[in-house]
């Protein structure tokens, strides 16, 4: 059942004349205290090559920050020293009171950004009926969301994780039990991509390929042969008798929003159609309206086998899924695969009002249209910096700005002015803001990075490089 509401998710009767994505949301706290930047630790650098196979964690190279107090979660954060006690719409509000513009969104997970009245009442709502029963019983709230996702893909089954990881590893393990199923059990491995992102599981870190999350945890899982991205004849050169598909993220996010081009994605679809491979997609960062359409692979006319997704599919609840066309997914039979949370009444309750929400009339050319214009903003300011900003690139509200200067220094400086961004692979931050954003909250978003490039530019004078601009 799609719910009346407006993309600021306000139940309401959409009027005709009025652009859905800018209706009336006026929940912004008149409260909003500049504070003095505070971050004066030295950032760690982060280096990375457009073709480097592999990156420093971004996540945590944002993170350095000053010394903290002890805390008894296992240290494989390094975490800024700030904490937050809530959200309204893009804007989180920190422990002593002052305000956040949030453009990471919890890397692209809150799509509808915070506090979101629709997905709150949902939350609410189920929470007070019934949250988990296990997957032995029907769940009449999953098979809502699936419903409704098949309808909007070009997928026949949904299968519901809890995370981007674990979606991922049923979508690898549907692809090999394919070939298994077609009498092919040799053919398990997968082709993947140098500067991928697909999680911290065995299997996802092997995927990814990254030497620093594989290194001193056992024997790397097998199965996984990296070629450099856009490359369609190193593609071609990887498969074997033995391989399965080809696993790829549509738009890469953690190696530095990198788009490959269209035509790479349709030589991909032709040479797996030729080839008898699956073509796999990890839309963990890219799906649930991230780029302006539901899928990434849309914007590029390419119809996948298996698609992997999180992050906005539960706009903050831990939710997940694995999307696949009935054929690709004829191995996937009763008792071989599951999950004990995956699909629970609450989470897939949450799920269905985010879809409410993006699936709305409007929404998502919404989401093209926004994200157009801050690109163009972004393209602006570079010209404005260009000793600061290098490249913006992206799709939809999925934007990169690649930095002249460290992509870390670059974030704290935005989180200075207040400003929450993400560091990336390829020295690039992330953009990935809430796709309720509004144009009220970019120009706030223009001004507070272009008092981060004026920071910044000063901070190269005083070095001796040259004028401040
Ligand atoms: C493209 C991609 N795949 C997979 C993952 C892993 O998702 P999760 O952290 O929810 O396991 C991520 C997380 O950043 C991602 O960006």
């Amino acid at each position: 059942m799609n719910h009346a509401v407006t993309p600021k998710g306000i139940p309401l009767k959409l009027s005709s004349d009025c652009p859905a994505e800018f209706s009336l949301y006026l929940t912004l706290s008149p409260r909003f205290h500049r504070l003095q930047a505070e971050h004066s630790a030295p950032p760690t650098r982060a280096a990375f090559g457009f073709k480097a196979v592999h990156r420093e964690s971004p996540m945590a190279d944002q993170m350095s920050s000053a010394a903290q107090a002890p805390s008894a979660i296992l240290p494989t954060y390094a975490r800024a020293d700030v904490a937050f006690t809530r959200g309204e719409g893009c804007w989180l509000e920190a422990t002593d009171g002052s305000r956040y513009l949030d453009f990471g969104a919890g890397i692209a997970v809150c799509c509808l950004g915070h506090s979101h009245p629709h997905l709150v009442d949902a939350l609410i709502d189920q929470g007070r009926k019934l949250w988990h029963v296990s997957n032995l019983f029907r769940i009449p709230q999953a098979e809502e969301l699936a419903r409704r996702l098949v309808e909007a893909s070009f997928a026949d089954y949904v299968f519901f994780t809890n995370s981007g990881a674990e979606a991922l590893e049923g979508a690898i393990k549907t692809a090999r039990k394919y070939h298994a199923a077609n009498g092919h059990p040799e053919r398990f491995r997968l082709v993947t991509f140098e500067g991928a992102f697909h999680g911290r599981t065995l299997a996802t870190i092997a995927a990814g390929g990254n030497p620093k999350y594989i290194e001193g945890f056992g024997p790397k899982v097998e199965g996984f042969d990296p070629v450099p991205f856009g490359d369609i004849e190193a593609v071609k050169a990887a498969i074997t008798p033995q391989t399965a598909g080809v696993l790829v993220e549509p738009i890469q996010g953690e190696g530095g929003i990198r788009v490959p081009p269209a035509s790479f994605l349709r030589a991909l679809r032709t040479l797996c159609d030729e080839q008898g491979l699956l073509l796999v997609l990890d839309e963990v960062q890219s799906g649930m309206g991230r780029t302006g359409k539901l899928f990434a692979h849309e914007l590029v006319g390419v119809t996948p086998d298996i698609v992997a997704t999180a992050k906005g599919i539960g706009g903050g609840f831990p939710l997940g899924a694995f999307l696949t066309t009935r054929e690709a997914g004829r191995g996937m039979v009763v008792g071989t695969h599951g999950t004990t949370y995956g699909g629970n009444p609450l989470a897939t309750a949450c799920g269905n009002a985010v879809l409410d929400v993006v699936l709305a009339p409007g929404f998502l050319e919404g989401v093209a249209r926004k994200g157009l214009a801050l690109k163009q903003s972004l393209a602006a300011l570079q010209d404005a910096h260009p000793r600061i900003i290098a490249e913006i690139r992206g799709e939809g509200m999925m934007l990169g700005v690649r930095t002249h200067v460290p992509n870390t220094d670059f974030a704290i400086a935005a989180r200075a002015q207040h400003m929450l961004v993400i560091p990336a692979g390829d020295n690039v931050v992330r953009l990935l803001p809430p796709l309720i954003a509004d144009e009220e909250e970019f120009a706030e978003a223009i001004a507070k990075l272009g008092r981060a490039c004026q920071q910044l530019e000063a901070g190269l004078a005083a070095k001796g490089n040259g004028p401040a601009s």
